[in-house]
């Protein structure tokens, strides 16, 4: 077994990905709530859009989850108690087409940038299993934000 397992070092890493899981939650949500209320000459593409990225972000939810639960720690047991440690924010209304997109080009950075420092942290501390995972996270996410932009592009 690796060193990295129970240790202080994991502790942060777990800590860290217990956030990215809260914002990953968030952020899936948003992007199917979009989905389901998306409107507008651009309906089409956009549901479909969306429903390719809410069925990644819910993998890498079970992904993420299943990573805290291999370092020796517990899911967080509900939404209520996970919810909280997000960074990124919820959305109150169901906006306009456009704005939808640019809302969740910037949520895919935000989250993108989330998993990088997680990277960072996780290579530092030579658990680059973690590492490989969110690296892999934030190119999907990167490419996503990029998909988003040049459909709302004129
Ligand atoms: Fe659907």
């Amino acid at each position: 077994m690796a060193d990295y397992y129970k240790n202080e070092d994991t502790r942060d890493i777990i800590n860290s990905l217990k956030v990215y899981l809260a914002n990953t939650t968030i952020v899936y949500y948003k992007t199917h709530e979009f989905h389901w209320n998306v409107e507008g000459a651009s309906f089409y593409t956009l549901h479909i859009m969306f429903e390719k990225f809410y069925i990644k972000l819910w993998k890498s939810m079970d992904e993420t989850a299943e990573r805290i639960r291999a370092l020796g720690e517990k899911v967080p047991p509900s939404l209520a108690e996970l919810l909280p440690q997000a960074t990124i924010l919820e959305n109150e209304t169901a906006p306009q087409s456009q704005v939808m997109a640019q809302i969740l080009r910037n949520d895919y950075y935000a989250l993108a940038e989330n998993a990088l420092k997680i990277a960072a942290l996780a290579t530092e501390k030579n658990d680059l299993i973690t590492a490989d995972m969110m690296i892999q996270r934030a190119t999907f996410l990167e490419k996503a934000a990029w998909m988003l932009y040049s459909t709302i592009k004129d």
